[in-house]
């Protein structure tokens, strides 16, 4: 009897593992495909049925040194970044974000395009540098900017948490290891390249994590874990 309530317990948490693993990108705000829960999203009428390419594409993505398969253009020529500039205990960042980071800073940080594709969805082909993938009402397509207040964050990242930026243990209490993230456990599975990054903090596709003021999940942050208790920052820092 016990052993019977014991599998059907562990099937039951398993199943809630899948459905969670399930809901993933769909259901948040980066599904900008007609069916994405946002407001910022592609209109009918338009190529719109795809979630992924808005960042992935399966040929033509831009070369190394971004995130995987990356079909963005770039941020406009001339963009700079202010980097976090307090003096800090282990080190500075680097002079400017890292691929990884600059593929979020290409939706989020106000003036880059999000709607700037290397390659367009389905048979759309090679747009190239400049051009704007339709993603709203105007034709020829112009380029659609983040301008939420809270989702904006800018090119002055001197008041963001540091990012592309080596964590060193010891340093502003961080921990030799952690094991408070589930099943990305290990450092090395936060860290890119020994470093700090948007997504050591982030699951750009996942919808877990959820953390508002108010407690509730009305708002997916896309964190790795919650935090709840600050557990995100003290999966980190010993403070
Ligand atoms: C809003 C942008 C965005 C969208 C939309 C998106 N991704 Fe990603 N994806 C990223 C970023 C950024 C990374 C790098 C993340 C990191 O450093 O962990 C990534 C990494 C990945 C990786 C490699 C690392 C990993 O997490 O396993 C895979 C595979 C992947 N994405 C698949 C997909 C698929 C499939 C879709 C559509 C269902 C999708 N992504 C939609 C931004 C996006
Ligand atoms: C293709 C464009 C795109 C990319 C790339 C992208 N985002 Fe977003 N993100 C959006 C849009 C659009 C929203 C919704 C904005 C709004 O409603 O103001 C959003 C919202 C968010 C939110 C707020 C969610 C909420 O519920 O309020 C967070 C956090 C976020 N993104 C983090 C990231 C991080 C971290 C990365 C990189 C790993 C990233 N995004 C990459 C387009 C993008
Ligand atoms: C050290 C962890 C950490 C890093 C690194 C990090 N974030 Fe966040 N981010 C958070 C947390 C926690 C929240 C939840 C809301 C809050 O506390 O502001 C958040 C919220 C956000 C929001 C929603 C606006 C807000 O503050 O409520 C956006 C957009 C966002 N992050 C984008 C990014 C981008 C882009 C990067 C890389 C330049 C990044 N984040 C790096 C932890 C981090
Ligand atoms: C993935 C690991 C990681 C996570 C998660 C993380 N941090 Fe950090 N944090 C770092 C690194 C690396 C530095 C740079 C330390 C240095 O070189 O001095 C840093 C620096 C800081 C600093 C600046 C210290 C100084 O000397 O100026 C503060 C404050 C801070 N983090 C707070 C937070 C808070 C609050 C959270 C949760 C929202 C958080 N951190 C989550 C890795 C992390």
């Amino acid at each position: 009897m016990k052993g019977k309530i014991i599998i059907i317990m562990a099937l039951a948490i398993a199943l809630l593992g899948a459905g969670a693993a399930l809901a993933g990108i769909t259901a948040t705000k980066h599904n900008l495909s007609v069916t994405g829960t946002g407001t910022v999203k592609a209109s009918t009428g338009q190529q719109n049925n795809e979630i992924c390419v808005y960042c992935h594409t399966p040929h033509f993505a831009v070369a190394s040194g971004h995130s995987p398969l990356w079909n963005k253009n770039g941020t406009p020529t001339g963009t700079t970044y202010a980097m976090y500039g307090t003096t800090l205990a282990g080190t500075t960042p680097d002079a400017t974000p890292n691929g990884i980071t600059k593929a979020c800073l290409s939706c989020h940080d106000g003036v880059s395009a999000i709607n700037s594709l290397v390659n367009q969805a389905n048979a759309g082909g090679v747009v190239g540098a400049g051009y704007n993938v339709a993603f709203g009402a105007s034709v020829p397509p112009a380029a659609v900017l983040l301008t939420g207040a809270a989702t904006n964050i800018g090119t002055t990242l001197v008041n963001d948490h540091p990012v592309s930026i080596l964590y060193i243990a010891g340093k502003a209490g961080l921990k030799a290891t952690t094991t408070v993230f589930g099943t990305s456990s290990t450092l090395a599975a936060l860290l890119r390249s020994g470093k700090v990054e948007c997504s050591s903090c982030h699951d750009p596709h996942a919808a877990s994590g959820d953390t508002t003021s108010s407690g509730t999940t009305a708002s997916s942050m896309f964190l790795r874990i919650s935090n709840s208790s600050s557990a995100l920052c003290l999966a980190c820092h010993v403070k």
